[in-house]
């Protein structure tokens, strides 16, 4: 099978050695990567790295290579063209359709998904010029990907760092696998729960439970592959931020409850991926307990956490927002879920079945996602991934009833 063909543009920021990392990433996992710089990016890295990195040949301007006709050929050729990282100089000029060197020019041959990884001071990130700027590509069809929030050039801090490479890479991987197409999600705002919830006893000691989180970080990461504004609400997972997402870090089943209502207030779409304890310590020991020589173990006694995922569907921050919820079944699971769906209100329920190399801390799963409609889509077993993929479709599609 040929190889997918990807071009990776890479403009004058700092943050442009991490695009070694993406590079190495996309042709270590079978890409065969164009790089294509801009000439200010050199400055930064030299071309004889990127054609090393990628063993194909690496020009910044249009005038080599003639006979090949670089400017049409290169973009015309691609299945993908990220740009990591992507100058506010960068945006301008692809959103004024200028054709200056070979990489704008092979954004405007380009005909497959095309993503941007924006790296910037937070003052030019913010500026309305760029803002309107990532608008006119993203109605167009562009992935522009939110910066994450931390350490910039120097000792400054604020959004506009470029997120983590493997991150990057996740995100071309799920833009690749959908294949041609618009985002789907471009404008919609996706709330996310992930991980597990810890309740505490002590200073200590907890009631967990076994969810990693990898559900909720593969929806996440597909739907800002499929455009949308990903909100993600994360328990305990110690995993990697998703690129472009904003990432909101709780604890217990509480703190969870206010960040996905805070957030979910002008959400289109809720799902609540997250494993929630049901019940947590009615006290709390301020200090760390103690065992005693003779002395029978305490009993611990529980009270209810709030069911988030019921309020969630009965409340409707506003009208038409889909909320999608999870059920990790052992037994009776098609029947458990059914009962689950039609108490909990909700429009979807992925169903799955807690068991070897499947659910928990495992990178596949195969479920049966319900339907409040009567709806059943049965996902095989496969990448977590997949899984998300087949719950945007099913969230896209009722989008296009509702609006
Ligand atoms: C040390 C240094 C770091 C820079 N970092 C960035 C950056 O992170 N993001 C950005 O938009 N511009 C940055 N710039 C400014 C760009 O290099 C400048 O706008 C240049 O014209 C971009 O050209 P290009 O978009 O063709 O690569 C930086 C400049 C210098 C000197």
């Amino acid at each position: 099978m040929e190889k997918p063909k990807v071009v990776l543009g890479v403009s004058g920021g700092i943050a442009a050695y991490k695009a070694c990392e993406l590079l190495r990433r996309l042709t270590e996992s079978g890409h065969d990567v164009r790089v294509v710089p801009t000439d200010a990016s050199l400055n930064f890295v030299g071309a004889a790295t990127w054609s090393a990195l990628s063993g194909n040949p690496v020009s910044t301007e249009v005038w080599e290579s003639v006979h090949e006709v670089p400017h049409v050929r290169i973009g015309q050729a691609a299945d993908l063209v990220v740009v990591a990282p992507a100058t506010a100089d960068m945006l301008a000029r692809a959103a004024h359709g200028l054709a200056d060197d070979l990489l704008t020019n092979t954004l405007l041959t380009a005909r497959c998904p095309v993503v941007f990884a924006p790296a910037m001071h937070t003052e030019m990130w913010e500026h309305p010029a760029t803002q309107e700027n990532v608008a006119t590509l993203r109605r167009r069809g562009a992935v522009v990907i939110e910066p994450a929030v931390g350490r910039l050039t120097g000792v400054d801090t604020g959004k506009g760092r470029l997120p983590d490479p493997g991150e990057i890479f996740e995100v071309c991987r799920a833009v690749l696998t959908r294949g041609p197409g618009a985002p789907d999600l471009a404008g919609r705002h996706v709330v996310i729960s992930a991980g597990g919830t810890r309740e505490p006893l002590d200073p200590v000691r907890y009631l967990g439970n076994r969810s990693s989180g990898k559900q909720g970080y593969a929806l996440a990461r597909t739907a800002v592959a499929r455009g949308a504004r990903v909100t993600l609400v994360e328990a305990n997972t110690g995993l990697p931020d998703p690129a472009g997402a904003d990432v909101v870090r709780v604890g217990t089943a509480v703190q969870l409850r206010e960040a996905v209502l805070k957030a979910a207030a002008d959400a289109d779409v809720v799902v609540m991926a997250a494993a929630v304890a049901d019940f947590r310590p009615a006290v709390y020991a301020g200090g760390k307990i103690k065992k005693k020589d003779g002395q029978k173990p305490a009993a611990v006694e529980l009270v209810r956490n709030p069911d988030i995922l019921a309020e969630v569907a009965a409340e409707r921050a506003r009208p038409g927002q889909i909320v999608v919820g999870f059920a990790a079944e052992t037994d009776d699971v098609l029947a458990n879920g059914r009962e689950k769906l039609r108490r909990k209100g909700c429009d979807l329920l992925v169903v799955n079945e807690v068991g070897e190399r499947k659910t928990f801390g495992s990178e596949e799963n195969e479920a049966v996602v319900l339907a409040a409609d009567g709806g059943e889509t049965v996902v095989p077993f496969g990448p977590k991934e997949a899984l998300a993929d087949t719950v945007w479709d099913l969230v896209a599609a009722r989008f296009g009833q509702i609006t």
